[in-house]
């Protein structure tokens, strides 16, 4: 029987671990480990279940060698986590794929059509009894359908908001380093800026990545263009995206995600033309449920000294 950390309680998902016989150790209640906790009980544990909330750093990982065998985070991204000390110490990192590519893309759609058709500054003033009635020239957006859509990163996420967007007329182009021989592929992520009437970001948050979208690319984008980040707030430079809203250099953004969670840059909360959602692409409880339940095999897995569903380093 192995102990392990599960740096909050989850709505679900943990079974495989309990079924296997491992001890769970949980806080209380409806709260997070804080990152001191969470280094003082690492040297205690074979596993940790962690969040993307988590900072799982040389300090945590330091503190569970040799005895901590995992981490298993109960999300695709893992920037949180500093995978080459782990690598280094011989700790396994799992992450959970898949079950949540479509939940994702079903949000980074929302976010297209919600952030074209100005759905926030609609909603929000007939709540706060400001229509005045039907009028020819109100909240006027900017359509979908027929639009060329620019995704950037072709991964899973990437490539199921493409399969949405062909059911609305799109044009679809899509970016990545290396060639995929797909239709529409632009290795130069300058020209699909330049081409694309709206553009969804779906890739990790890396050093190569991190204000992939720039002052300088934000330029590069049409005046009647549409931003979507729903992979890493860092990705985006927040400042410049607020600038460009309020010159009007892009119509429209959408987020649901930010460079420092979970405060958002106080320029995008005044800033036109932007809906802003508080990370919740994956946020379906079949979904999430799901994703503790791989993490928790991928546990499970690498505790019996088998290779795991999802690993991101072996260990
Ligand atoms: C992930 O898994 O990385 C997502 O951001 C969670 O929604």
């Amino acid at each position: 029987m192995a102990r392990v950390l599960v740096t909050r309680r989850l709505p679900g998902g943990l079974d495989p671990l309990v079924e296997a016989g491992h001890e769970l150790i949980q806080p209380e209640g409806d709260r997070a480990f804080t990152h001191d906790e969470t280094v003082e009980q690492a040297s205690g544990v074979d596993a940790i279940v962690c969040l993307l909330t988590d900072r799982i750093d040389g300090a945590v990982l330091k503190a569970g060698s040799p005895r901590l065998k995992v981490v298993a985070t109960v999300a695709v991204g893992y920037d949180n986590i500093d995978v080459d000390a782990a690598a280094a110490r011989g700790i396994a990192v799992c992450n959970t794929p898949r079950v949540l590519d479509d939940t994702t893309a079903d949000l980074a759609f929302l976010l297209i059509l919600a952030a074209a058709r100005r759905i926030w500054e609609a909603e929000s003033d007939l709540r706060a009894g400001k229509w005045p009635g039907w009028d020819i020239d109100q909240y006027l957006g900017r359509d979908v359908h027929g639009a060329v859509l620019g995704v950037v990163g072709f991964g899973r996420v990437g490539q199921a908001v493409a399969r949405r967007a062909t059911g609305f007329g799109m044009e679809v182009l899509h970016h990545t380093r290396r060639e995929t021989g797909i239709i529409g592929w632009r290795g130069d992520l300058d020209r699909l800026l330049a081409e694309s009437d709206i553009v969804t970001l779906h890739v990790p948050l890396t050093d190569e990545t991190r204000h992939l979208i720039d002052p300088r690319r934000l330029a590069l984008m049409k005046r009647d263009a549409v931003l979507v980040n729903t992979s890493r707030g860092p990705v985006v430079d927040e400042e410049a995206l607020a600038v460009a809203l309020e010159e009007g250099a892009i119509f429209a953004a959408g987020l649901d995600v930010y460079e420092r969670e979970p405060e958002v840059h106080p320029r995008l909360l005044g800033a036109p033309r932007t809906v802003l959602l508080p990370h919740i692409g994956s946020a379906s409880l079949a979904t999430r449920t799901r994703m503790a339940r791989v993490a928790a095999e991928n546990a499970v897995a690498v505790l019996a000294g088998e290779r795991p569903e999802y690993p991101v380093t072996g260990g």
